[in-house]
């Protein structure tokens, strides 16, 4: 192959790379994020007909939480770093929390429609 060839090649496989691998990643994270939440969070935030609480001592559902007014991503991983002490220590790392939060923002979405 001469330097154009190979330049053209390199470039095709760049642009396959980024696109694909992307996209890839956020879905992964997403069913990362699910496959963690059913382990360790469902017993207290999966509940079916779960809502957000009304009294101090309830638990919101995980779709109310993302429903809320301004959440982000950023903010369920602030709250997650934070070790509430009314959660278990899940020992989380950055990755698994971040997996996490964008789990919780796709069940918000799925509940505005
Ligand atoms: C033993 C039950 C329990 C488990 C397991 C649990 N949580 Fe919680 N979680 C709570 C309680 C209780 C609250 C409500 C705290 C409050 O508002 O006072 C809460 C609140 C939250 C909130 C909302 C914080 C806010 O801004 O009000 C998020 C997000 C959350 N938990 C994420 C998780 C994730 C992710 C997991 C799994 C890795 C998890 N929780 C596991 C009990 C639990």
């Amino acid at each position: 192959m001469n330097a154009r060839g190979w330049a053209g090649f390199l470039g095709a496989t760049v642009v396959a790379l980024g696109l694909g691998g992307g996209a890839a990643r956020a879905s992964d994270g997403i069913e990362k994020g699910r496959a963690l939440a059913e382990r360790l969070c469902a017993r207290c935030h999966m509940v079916p007909g779960q809502a957000e609480k009304r009294t101090a001592n309830e638990i919101p559902g995980f779709a109310a939480v993302a429903r809320r007014r301004g959440q982000t991503p950023e903010g369920i991983v602030v709250w997650l770093r934070s070790v509430p002490p009314m959660m278990p220590n899940h020992h989380l790392s950055q990755d698994e929390m971040y997996a996490l939060a964008a789990f919780i923002m796709t069940l918000g979405e799925a509940g505005r429609r």
